[in-house]
C-alpha cells in the first residue's frame, strides 16, 4: 500500500526534505523482475535536488545488454520546472548539446554539493521545492519507478515493471496519464511533427525522426521532432513535458499511458508546472529558447511557386498581384533560379544577374521583399567555387573515411556538416558573397532533414538498429553511420541538422544585413523557433489538406515556433478556383502567409481567378488592418513564448468543448477564425465558448453565448470568412494598404469591444520593424502602449498609456478614431457599435468627446499625444 503526503503537509514546510514516507513500498510484493533497483540516494544539503544510484535487476538481451548502473539526478530548475535526467553512471554519453539547448550542468553541480552515499533503505524518497506545486517521489521499488506528482495528482508514472530501460541503442520510459474517459482525462497535444486531423491527439503510434515525406500524408514522421506534450486535465490545470532527446523515437500514446522508445542518448525529462497553457508555453520556451522576432513585413502576404520560368515571370507576377489590387508584399523563387541547382548561383539564361539585380532594385523600390530558396546539399563539381571552398574549409559530412556523397536536385552532392566550427563561417561567406549580387532580404532553406535521393547500404549497427522505429532511420537520408565533426555520429545528431542550420543562417543575416532576419526552415527541432520561421511542408490541394493546416499550424505554436503557415491554396495537385478562395480566407490569418505551389500544379496566383481576388482583398484587407495585432503577439511570444495562433483552449482553459476544438483557432487571445473547410458549404457550425462576439468583418452578426459556450450555425457566403472579436479586447488597428510600410504610415484606429461587465484591455508593440533586437535593451527603440477602456453608466473611457519605451512618444503615435462595440443603446435594447473620431484629441493628453450631442466619453491617451 503507497502512503499518501497530505496536501498540508506541502503548505506547512517551506524548505526542501527529503524523507521517508513508509515502511512499505508500493509494488514491494512484486518478484523481482527487469528494470533497475534504486541503491542509494543523496541529497544536496541546501535544498532543491537529489541524486540517486541505480543497478539492474535481471539483465536482457533483447535490444541489445543491458547498461549495468545509472545515475539519476533530479532538480528544481525553477519552482516551475522539474528536471529527471537518468543517464550511465560510468561512461558519459551522447545528449543533446549546449549549443542547441543550453543547459545547467546537473553533474558538475551536483558532485560539487554531494553529500555521502547513503543506502537506499527507504521505501521512497520525496524531493519538492519551497515554491513549487510539484513533487518527485522516487519509489524503492522492485524495480525502482517515479512519480512526478501535483498536491493530490500523479502528473507523470513510470510503471512497475520494468520502470525504466536502459541499453546503447534502445531506452525505454513510460508514464501513465489520466485516462478515467470522457471528461475526466488527460487531454494531449504535441508530439510531432505529423499531420493530423485533430489537433487533440488520438492514441496512436508517433515516430520522430525528421524526414522528407509529404505533409499531405497523415501520421507519418515528417520534417521536425518534437518530443514535448502538453496534458490539459479536467479544470483546464495544464503541465506540459519534454523528453529532451535528438535521437530518433517512437512515442506510443495509448489513450491512458505514453511509452518512449528511444534509439540513444540519455532519459532527460522536464516537466513543466504550468498551471494554465499560457504558463506551460513560458515555461517551455523559458527553456528552449523564446521565439525568434519576424520583421514586420514578414506579417505581409509572400508569394511563391516552384516553376516560375524566368525573371519576366517573376516580374508578370508581381505585376498582376498589383494590378488586381491585391497586396504583395514578398516575392519568392524556388530552387529554378539556380544554374543547374547550385546553392548561391543564378541561371545565365533565365535569371542572369543583371536582370535578377533590377528586379530586387525594382521590388525594394516599392518597399517589397525578396527570398530566395537554398538546400543544404553542395554539388560536387570541382567548377563550382562554393563547392571548393568547402572541400578546402573541410565541413563536409564523412562517412567511412571520405566526405558522404548523396543526391538531391544537383546529382552529386555534399552535405555541410554545421557541427563543424568552420561551418557557420563558410555558410556566412557564401551568403555574404551572393549578396552583394543579389541583396535577398531573407532565406528559405528546404530538403534540411537532410532529404537524400538514395538510400545508402547499411555499413554497420548504427544503421541498422536493433529496434526499428516505425520510420526507417537509413531511408533516402544521410545514413545514420555517418560522422560529423568530433566523431558525432548522424545516428545521434540527425534531428538537429535543420536546427543547426537554421541557426547558421539566422546569423548569417545579422551578421550581413544588420536587420532582423528572415529565415524559413522545414526541418525543426526543439528549440528552433529562436532562429526560424516554419511552413508545415508538401501539402496537397485538398479540403482535407485546408482542414489539416490548422492542428499543424497550432502544433507548429506549441513547438515554440510561432511563425507558421501552409502553402495556401495546395502546393501538391490542381487546386480550383473554390479550394483556392476558401483556403485564402483562412491563409489570410495563418501567422506566415504564403501561396506556394508545385511545379507540375496549375497556377494559382490569387489573382488567377477573379472571385479567389474579390475574396483576398477583403481577407487580406482585413490581416492588414490587423497588422499592429499580428506584430503585437509575435512581441508576445518573443517575451513569452505564446503562440501568435492558439487553439481556443489556450483562453478558455475550463470549456471541455473548447480542448477538443481543431477546426478553428484563436489569432491571440480575443480573435477567433471559423473557416468554411468543406467543399460546396456556405455556412459553418462554430464553437463559441461563453461570452461576447462581434463579426470583424460587419461589427453586427454578432454572437452571445452564455459560459462554458455553444454551436452557432453561421453564414459563410463564398466571398466570406467569419473572423469574431471577443467582448473584452481592444484592438489596435491601422488601415490596409498594398505594402505592410504603407499600412505603417496610417493612422492608429482602436476597436474597442467591451465584454458583459463593459471592461476590454489591449496592448501594441512599437518599434521600426526590423531592428535586430526585438525590445531591447534600448528603450528608445521600442514601446508598448497599454489601453483599457471600460464603458459605465452609459460613458465609455479609455485610457493609453506608454508601459515602456520612448519609440511612441518619438514617434508622434496618434489615435484617430475609435470604434466600441457592444455598447448598450437604451433605444435599440441590444449591443451596437459606435465611432468616433479623435482628430480633435491629437493635441490635448485628456479631452471629452462628443457623440450624437451627448457628452459620452474621456479619452486619455496619456504619453502619447503632445
Ligand atoms: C520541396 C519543398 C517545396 C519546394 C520543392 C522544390 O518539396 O518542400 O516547397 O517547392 O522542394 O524546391
Amino acid at each position: 500500500m503507497r502512503t499518501h503526503l497530505p496536501p498540508f503537509f506541502f503548505f506547512f514546510f517551506f524548505f526542501f526534505f527529503l524523507s521517508t514516507l513508509s515502511q512499505q513500498g508500493e509494488g514491494g510484493g512484486e518478484p523481482a523482475g527487469y528494470g533497475y533497483n534504486l541503491l542509494s540516494v543523496d541529497v544536496e544539503p541546501s535544498g532543491n535536488s537529489l541524486t540517486a544510484k541505480l543497478e539492474v535487476i535481471n539483465t536482457s538481451s533483447v535490444y541489445g545488454p543491458d547498461i549495468q548502473n545509472l545515475i539519476l539526478l533530479a532538480r528544481f530548475e525553477t519552482p516551475d520546472r522539474l528536471r529527471v535526467k537518468i543517464t550511465d553512471a560510468d561512461q558519459p554519453r551522447w545528449e543533446v548539446p549546449n549549443q542547441v539547448i543550453p543547459r545547467d550542468n546537473l553533474h558538475q553541480q551536483q558532485q560539487q554539493q554531494q553529500q555521502e552515499s547513503r543506502p537506499a533503505a527507504a521505501a521512497s524518497y520525496v524531493l519538492s521545492d519551497p515554491g513549487s506545486d510539484l513533487f518527485l517521489t522516487l519509489y524503492n521499488t522492485t524495480p525502482f519507478t517515479f512519480a512526478i506528482s501535483r498536491r493530490t495528482q500523479v502528473l507523470f508514472k513510470t510503471p512497475a515493471p520494468p520502470g525504466i530501460v536502459f541499453k546503447d541503442q534502445y531506452l525505454e520510459i513510460s508514464t501513465s496519464l489520466l485516462g478515467a474517459g470522457g471528461n475526466n482525462q488527460s487531454s494531449i497535444y504535441g508530439l510531432g511533427e505529423h499531420t493530423k486531423r485533430s489537433f487533440r491527439l488520438n492514441p496512436d503510434t508517433m515516430s520522430l525522426w525528421n524526414s522528407d515525406i509529404a505533409a499531405a500524408t497523415l501520421d507519418l514522421s515528417l520534417y521536425g521532432s518534437h518530443p514535448f506534450y502538453m496534458d490539459v486535465r479536467p479544470g483546464g490545470i495544464t503541465h506540459g513535458v519534454l523528453l529532451l532527446s535528438s535521437n530518433g523515437m517512437d512515442v506510443v500514446y495509448n489513450g491512458s499511458g505514453i511509452t518512449y522508445k528511444v534509439l540513444g542518448g540519455i532519459l532527460d525529462l522536464y516537466l513543466f508546472a504550468g498551471p494554465s497553457p499560457v504558463e506551460v508555453m513560458e515555461q517551455y520556451t523559458q527553456l528552449i529558447g523564446r521565439p525568434a522576432p519576424m520583421p514586420y513585413w514578414a506579417f505581409g502576404f509572400h508569394q511563391c511557386r516552384y516553376g516560375y520560368k524566368n525573371v519576366t515571370d517573376l516580374e508578370f507576377v508581381v505585376d498582376n498581384y498589383a494590378k488586381a489590387g491585391i497586396p504583395l508584399e514578398v516575392m519568392w523563387t524556388d530552387i529554378d533560379y539556380m544554374d543547374a541547382f547550385k546553392d548561391f548561383t543564378l541561371d545565365p539564361l533565365n535569371f542572369p544577374a543583371d536582370r535578377m539585380e533590377a528586379f530586387v532594385d525594382r521590388l525594394h523600390s516599392k518597399n517589397q521583399k525578396y527570398v530566395l530558396i537554398l538546400d543544404p546539399g553542395i554539388s560536387v563539381n570541382k567548377t563550382y567555387a562554393t563547392f571548393l571552398r568547402g572541400l578546402s574549409d573541410g565541413i563536409y559530412i564523412q562517412r567511412n573515411g571520405t566526405n558522404y556523397l548523396g543526391k538531391v536536385w544537383p546529382g552529386d552532392v555534399y552535405f555541410p556538416d554545421f557541427l563543424h566550427p568552420n561551418a557557420s563561417s563558410f555558410w556566412l561567406g557564401e551568403i555574404s558573397t551572393f549578396r552583394k549580387t543579389l541583396p535577398v532580404d531573407g532565406l528559405w532553406i528546404d530538403m534540411n532533414e537532410i532529404s537524400n535521393f538514395i538510400t545508402s547500404p547499411p555499413l554497420n549497427q548504427l544503421d541498422d538498429p536493433p529496434y526499428k522505429i516505425q520510420r526507417s532511420v537509413l531511408d533516402r537520408t544521410v545514413p545514420p553511420s555517418s560522422l560529423h565533426y568530433g566523431n558525432i555520429t548522424e545516428y545521434n545528431a540527425h534531428n538537429l541538422y535543420g536546427f543547426l542550420e537554421a541557426k547558421a543562417t539566422h546569423d548569417a543575416l545579422i551578421k550581413d544585413t544588420g536587420k532582423r532576419p528572415f529565415v524559413l526552415s522545414r526541418s525543426t527541432f526543439v528549440g528552433s523557433g529562436k532562429y526560424t520561421a516554419h511552413w508545415t511542408g508538401d501539402n496537397a490541394a485538398t479540403w482535407d489538406d485546408l482542414e489539416y493546416s490548422i492542428p499543424s499550424i497550432l502544433n507548429s505554436g506549441l513547438f515554440g515556433i510561432p511563425m507558421v503557415g501552409a502553402d495556401i491554396c495546395g502546393f501538391g495537385s490542381n487546386t480550383t478556383e473554390e479550394l483556392c478562395r476558401r483556403w485564402i480566407q483562412l491563409g489570410a490569418f495563418y501567422p506566415f502567409a504564403r501561396d506556394h505551389s508545385d511545379k507540375s500544379s496549375v497556377r494559382q496566383e490569387l489573382y488567377v481567378w477573379e472571385s479567389v481576388a474579390r475574396s483576398a482583398k477583403k481577407a487580406l484587407g482585413l490581416r492588414y488592418r490587423l497588422l499592429p495585432y499580428f506584430y503585437t503577439l509575435m512581441y508576445e511570444a518573443h517575451v513569452k513564448g505564446t503562440p501568435i495562433a492558439r487553439p481556443l483552449f489556450f483562453s478558455f482553459p475550463r470549456d471541455a468543448e473548447a480542448l477538443g476544438i481543431s477546426t478553428q483557432f484563436l489569432v491571440g487571445n480575443g480573435v477567433m477564425v471559423s473557416p468554411v473547410l468543406q467543399q460546396g458549404a456556405v455556412s459553418v457550425e462554430a464553437y463559441f465558448p461563453g461570452g461576447r462576439w462581434f463579426n470583424l468583418f460587419n461589427y453586427s452578426e454578432n454572437v452571445v453565448a452564455a459560459a462554458p459556450g455553444k454551436y452557432v450555425a453561421l453564414d459563410a457566403p463564398e466571398d466570406s470568412i467569419n473572423v469574431h472579436i471577443r467582448g473584452g479586447n481592444v484592438l489596435i488597428m491601422q488601415e490596409g494598404a498594398m505594402t505592410t510600410r504603407a499600412a505603417r504610415k496610417t493612422a492608429f484606429e482602436l476597436l474597442v469591444a467591451f465584454d458583459g461587465a463593459g471592461s476590454a484591455t489591449g496592448e501594441v508593440f512599437l518599434d521600426d520593424g526590423d531592428v535586430v533586437e526585438m525590445a531591447g535593451e534600448d528603450l528608445s527603440q521600442w514601446s508598448l502602449v497599454k489601453f483599457t477602456s471600460s464603458f459605465q453608466g452609459g460613458r465609455p473611457t479609455v485610457k493609453g498609456e506608454v508601459v515602456n519605451g520612448t519609440y511612441a512618444s518619438a514617434n508622434n503615435f496618434k489615435v484617430k478614431k475609435m470604434t466600441f462595440l457592444g455598447v448598450e443603446m437604451q433605444a435599440a435594447g441590444k449591443m451596437a457599435a459606435m465611432s468616433i473620431n479623435t482628430d480633435a484629441a491629437e493635441k490635448k493628453a485628456a479631452v471629452t468627446i462628443s457623440c450624437r450631442g451627448e457628452r459620452f466619453g474621456v479619452v486619455e491617451v496619456n504619453g502619447l499625444s503632445q
